[in-house]
């Protein structure tokens, strides 16, 4: 009988948990959702599946490594310690330890976890994103004349829409400074402010590391919220399931685009991808103006991979089993050099 490949599942936890920990009692909930759904897909694809959950002890990743030496690792983890920020600082280690592992490079993570980073080298490669500032904390706030208003204030590094309400979008001076303020001192982070693109929100996956595939294109409908309100995906249009009831906010196929624009979105997100050095699996965050010009939003690597986020509906739309996305994706794993 053929050997089974010895993959290693790893993903950050919000308490400790000992390496030989089963994780039976969290797989039940839903916040592990994720972490169940490629638990369960690995073990059905036939591999030997360990689990380990890092919150702040790094060294059970070196003796999980040292002692049962698995040939690939699968990397889930989105914080360490709970901090957004240190994301890439886990995927660094795995570029060190040399085992193949899932998901882009730390390079690639470092950049498009600063939503100021990644927008600057979009820029560079004349690809469309807002226009933007960023305000450090520790520094004097000010306003930016050559932005236009209306603005959206956000988290430099946050993800999730963590931080992200209707009050977000701001229409004046004082609005945005007091945003600004907001952010530094009630998440304790930089902020970024980017002219606010009003349109329709499409989110688009993509899949590969040389050759790259991009899949049939998800929408955010915003339902009942006012149109002059901010349209946007707000934390609680995303999370709070009674929200989206209330307003009617679904996240379906995206429904019929102008003539061209498929193409054109295609394109771009595929040259985006490349001008970021995106590996193996990734989600843009994409706007589309009723003028038609393509605004890249958002470019997330290691995006959610459970059975119903947008990348694993995607790839099912184009006839590939959520499986077969996680073989695809260890496949991709094993074949990058390292
Ligand atoms: N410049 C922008 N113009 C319009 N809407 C925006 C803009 N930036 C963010 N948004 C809205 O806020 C949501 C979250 O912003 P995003 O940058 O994707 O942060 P997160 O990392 O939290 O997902 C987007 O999905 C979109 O609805
Ligand atoms: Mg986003």
């Amino acid at each position: 009988m053929k050997k089974k490949l010895k993959v290693l599942l790893v993903f950050d936890t919000p308490y400790h948990t000992p390496r030989d920990y089963n994780f039976e009692k969290e797989f039940k909930e839903l916040d592990w959702v994720t972490e169940k759904d490629v638990y369960s897909a690995l073990l059905e694809n036939g591999y030997e599946v360990t689990l380990l959950g890092l919150y702040n002890d790094i060294s059970l990743l070196f003796e999980e490594v040292k002692e049962n030496r698995p040939e690939v690792i699968f990397n889930l983890t989105e914080v360490f310690k709970q901090k957004t920020y240190l994301e890439k600082n886990i995927a660094w280690i795995l570029e060190i330890l040399g085992i193949p592992y899932t998901g882009t490079t730390p390079a690639s993570l470092l950049i498009c976890n600063n939503k100021a980073l990644t927008k600057k080298i979009l820029t560079f490669h004349k690809i469309r994103v807002p226009n933007f500032y960023t305000f450090y904390k520790h520094r004097k706030v000010k306003f930016i004349r050559k932005l236009r208003l209306p603005l959206i204030v956000k988290p430099l590094y946050e993800e999730a829409s963590r931080g992200i309400s209707q009050a977000s979008v701001v229409d004046s001076e004082e609005g945005l400074i007091e945003r600004v303020k907001f952010i530094h001192i009630h998440l304790n982070m930089d902020a970024i402010a980017e002219e606010y693109i009003d349109g329709r929100e499409l989110y688009v996956s993509v899949l590969g590391n040389k050759r790259i595939k991009v899949f049939p294109f998800r929408e955010m409908k915003f339902g009942k919220i006012p149109e002059d309100e901010p349209r946007i995906a707000t934390y609680k249009a995303k999370w709070d399931y009674k929200y989206r009831e209330r307003w009617e906010i679904k996240n379906v196929f995206a429904g019929r685009l102008p003539l061209g624009l498929d193409k054109k979105i295609v394109e771009i997100c595929k040259r985006a991808y490349r001008a970021l050095n995106m590996q193996c699996y990734a989600r843009f965050d994409i706007r589309v103006t009723p003028k038609g010009e393509v605004y890249i939003i958002e470019a997330n690597a290691n995006p959610c991979l459970g059975r119903s986020d947008e990348l694993a509906q995607s790839v099912e739309k184009s006839g590939i089993s959520y499986n077969k996305l996680i073989q695809k994706i260890i496949n991709l794993a094993l074949r990058r050099p390292v």
